[in-house]
């Protein structure tokens, strides 16, 4: 099988390549560089089956040739991120509008199944206290920038679900939720890796509002397998999915949690939104996925819990200031999720 995976070289995307390459197939990525990282593929790089594109979703001729030439596709490629959204906007708008529209208009016309990777933002501000796929969307004014990210990505899904309906197009939509774990990087606000990186400096993790904004936190191993599932079951196709998992969280919690698991001296300093993001900008207080629609079809039942999924990004810094340093010292013990096998590869 050949797969292509737009996107491969950010967080999920490499994470994703690394799976379908170890299951025995032929990879394919194809990434602008704009949040992603060559050295999330480094060491996939000398991989016979294995191949990095640079180049954009939004270009349609190059977009269409992969898509023909793939037996699946995983599209992930997108602007991400709360401060890239309310920074770039337009330009984030362009490619999660138009570069999803050249994936799945290329899907359809080839036949080619496709996972379109959506996100819990298309629910707004629910403060259901389970967000089940079929609950409704409660957002802000669509001239509130925050909102802008979700409602490309709702406009995507329509997209995917007409397309299938109308032209029978292979594509199934995966809403997920909070994916975290190795290779995430702080740098456009995701809170996790900015939490350990400033607890195992021993610098005050900022919270942004006053903490009690909750969230449900999935390994990054767990959700590729998800999405790889939904790939290879064709009654998925027409269908939309959350990918999380169902620990509730809250945001206090969490950086409370972060520093006892570094055992860090570091103090919590909570900083008004309109401080961190500007005027009017609007968060969603709660988000918690019913994953029972997964579990039924795919057997998706994510394996790694909280601790497990911190102290994975926890082992990742340490490796990595151990490489910086020289590699001096006695090396760091090798992560703990990935030395658990880091879920199941189906
Ligand atoms: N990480 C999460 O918690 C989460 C939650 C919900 C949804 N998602 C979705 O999952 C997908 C992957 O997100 P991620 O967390 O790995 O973020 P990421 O920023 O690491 O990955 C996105 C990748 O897309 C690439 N990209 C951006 N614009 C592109 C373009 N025009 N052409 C080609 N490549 C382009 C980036 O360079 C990057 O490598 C995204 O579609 C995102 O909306 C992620």
């Amino acid at each position: 099988m050949r797969a292509l995976v737009t996107g491969g070289a950010g967080f999920i995307g490499s994470h994703l390549a690394e799976r379908v390459l170890m299951q025995g197939h032929q990879v394919v990525a194809l990434d602008d560089m704009s949040t992603g990282d060559a050295d999330n593929l480094a060491h996939l790089n000398d991989h016979l089956g294995f191949e990095l594109v640079k180049g954009s979703i939004l270009d349609a001729a190059l977009v269409d040739d992969l898509v023909e030439a793939s037996d699946v596709a995983f599209h992930l490629a997108a602007a991400v991120g709360v401060h890239l959204i309310l920074n770039r906007s337009l330009d984030g708008l362009r490619t999660n509008v138009h570069g999803t529209e050249n994936v799945l208009q290329s899907a359809a016309r080839h036949g080619t199944r496709t996972v379109l990777a959506s996100t819990s933002e298309v629910y707004g501000k629910s403060t259901a206290p389970i967000l089940c796929e079929d609950q409704d969307r409660i957002l802000g004014s669509p001239l509130v920038k925050r909102w802008s990210y979700a409602e490309a990505k709702a406009l995507d899904e329509t997209l995917a679900f007409l397309l299938f309906s109308e032209h029978g197009a292979p594509i199934v939509i995966a809403r997920l939720f909070n994916v975290t774990g190795p290779r995430q990087t702080g740098r456009y606000g995701m809170v996790m890796p900015r939490f350990v990186d400033l607890a195992m400096r021993g610098r005050p993790l900022t919270v942004y509002g006053d903490g009690s904004q909750t969230r449900s936190f999935c390994h990054v191993y767990d959700a590729a397998d998800g999405l790889i599932a939904l790939a290879e079951q064709p009654d998925a196709y027409g269908g939309v999915f959350n990918i999380g998992r169902p620990e509730e969280v809250s945001i206090r919690e969490l950086a409370e949690r972060v520093i006892r698991l570094t055992g860090s001296a570091s103090t919590i300093r909570y900083v008004a939104y309109a401080q961190a993001y500007g005027d009017g900008f609007e968060d969603t207080m709660r988000r918690v996925p019913d994953i029972s629609r997964a579990r039924e079809l795919i057997g998706f039942d994510p394996a790694l819990c909280l601790d497990d999924i911190i102290l994975s990004i926890v082992d990742e810094f340490r490796l990595s200031a151990w490489a910086r340093s020289g590699g001096g010292a006695a090396r760091p013990a090798r992560p703990r999720a990935a030395r658990s096998g880091g879920g199941r590869v189906r």
